[in-house]
């Protein structure tokens, strides 16, 4: 599982912590992915981490997991293949599935490794039809719907197919990471490590996922993905709070609404808020011991110990931890802020 890299394109939140621990609804994104796993009887997990790397291990270290959870230390992001080669002690000479920790797959992966397990296959890809096949690697499959070719991210492509985060190897992809050479990023790509194989006769495995998936690399991409995440929300209220709630919505212990609030869902609401005065709309994730005053707030991830007093209404938004944001009317008169390097802010 791969839980490094720099996630330069969700600055200023990757500046102190690492994009695979933003939570989309309320959870970290590489829980899933570790749930994910576990699921699929994988239960020796070897977690690449790099910048961050203290909070990835005691963010994964404060749940239990049914796994023996072993951290691989990447000196610095030298790319994916480079993720594989550094994790050769660590995986020996068993076939394995390497996860990337920032991508979400709604079905999980039980079937594409007992699928992998059942085959002679050197490598699986899984494989989905995207509208912006520039931002990922692609695949070109030919008329027997083999894999020919993998390019990453190409300027002009020539398929809509996407190489999701998820790869199925047996060993022979340590040969290809030796072999392979950096690319012009300067990274060890896993196309071209897949490539590899492929241009050494080697079968190379692709399978076309239909239901959604998410590599949340940018912040549009996360606020995607909690929406996809809360449309499977359990349809409860976990406590019982005072305020109107319609739909589906889950608020944690200690959490406090006045009458004049509304929530409207699919909606999650961590322990300890306070929400007063406010209406939380559909789409929106809450973490712990926030408080919302008088703000309105829809369509947003909001995370840990947050403060929004008189806000007005914040739609489309992605909140880092303890931000505070209050609008009171002492003179002079005037918008102040205190944002921190790479931050971005749009005033209606
Ligand atoms: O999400 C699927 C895409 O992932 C594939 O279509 C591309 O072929 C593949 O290169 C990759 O592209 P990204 O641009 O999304 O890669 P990113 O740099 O975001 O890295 C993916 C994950 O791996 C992310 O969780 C960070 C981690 N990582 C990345 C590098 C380069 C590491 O742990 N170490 C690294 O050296």
């Amino acid at each position: 599982m791969l839980s490094g890299g720099l996630g330069t394109r969700l600055r200023p939140l990757t500046y102190s912590q690492q994009k695979q621990l933003i939570p989309v609804a309320n959870k970290p994104i590489l829980f899933y992915a570790i749930e994910d796993l576990i699921e699929a009887g994988v239960h020796d997990i070897g977690i690449i981490v790099g910048p961050n790397k203290n909070l990835v291990i005691e963010t994964v270290r404060s749940v239990e997991w049914d796994a023996n959870i072993k951290f691989i230390q990447q000196e610095a992001p030298l790319g994916i293949a480079h993720a594989i080669k550094i994790s050769k002690d660590f995986i020996g000479d068993d076939s394995f599935i390497m996860y990337l920790g920032d991508n979400i797959l709604k079905d999980g992966v039980v079937d594409q490794v007992l699928d992998f397990e059942n085959s002679d296959c050197e490598c699986s890809i899984l494989l989905m039809k995207v509208d912006n096949p520039e931002a990922f690697g692609i695949a070109l499959l030919n008329d027997n719907n083999e894999v020919v070719k993998l390019i990453e991210k190409p300027k002009n492509p020539l398929s809509n197919l996407a190489v999701i985060g998820v790869y199925l190897f047996r060993s022979k992809v340590f040969n290809a990471v030796e072999e392979i050479k950096p690319s012009n990023r300067n990274l060890l790509e896993i196309t071209d490590a897949v490539q590899w194989l492929i241009d050494h006769g080697y079968k190379v495995k692709s399978t076309l996922v239909t239901k959604w998936w998410k590599d949340t690399g940018k912040p549009e991409d996360i606020l995607e993905a909690n929406r996809l995440i809360l449309d499977d929300l359990d349809p409860e209220t976990s406590v019982k709070v005072k305020g109107k709630i319609r739909g589906r919505v889950s608020i944690g212990k200690g959490t406090k609404l006045n009458e004049n609030s509304v929530i409207k869902g699919p909606a999650i609401i961590g322990r300890d808020c306070l929400i007063k005065d406010s209406y939380i709309g559909p789409y929106t994730s809450i973490g712990n011991n926030c408080k919302i005053i008088n703000s309105e707030l829809e369509d947003s991830v909001v995370m840990d110990g947050v403060k929004l007093v008189n806000i007005g209404n914040i739609i489309d938004s992605l909140i880092g931890r303890d931000v505070t944001m209050e609008k009171n009317n002492s003179l002079p008169k005037g918008n102040k802020f205190i944002i921190g390097d790479s931050s971005r802010v749009r005033l209606e």
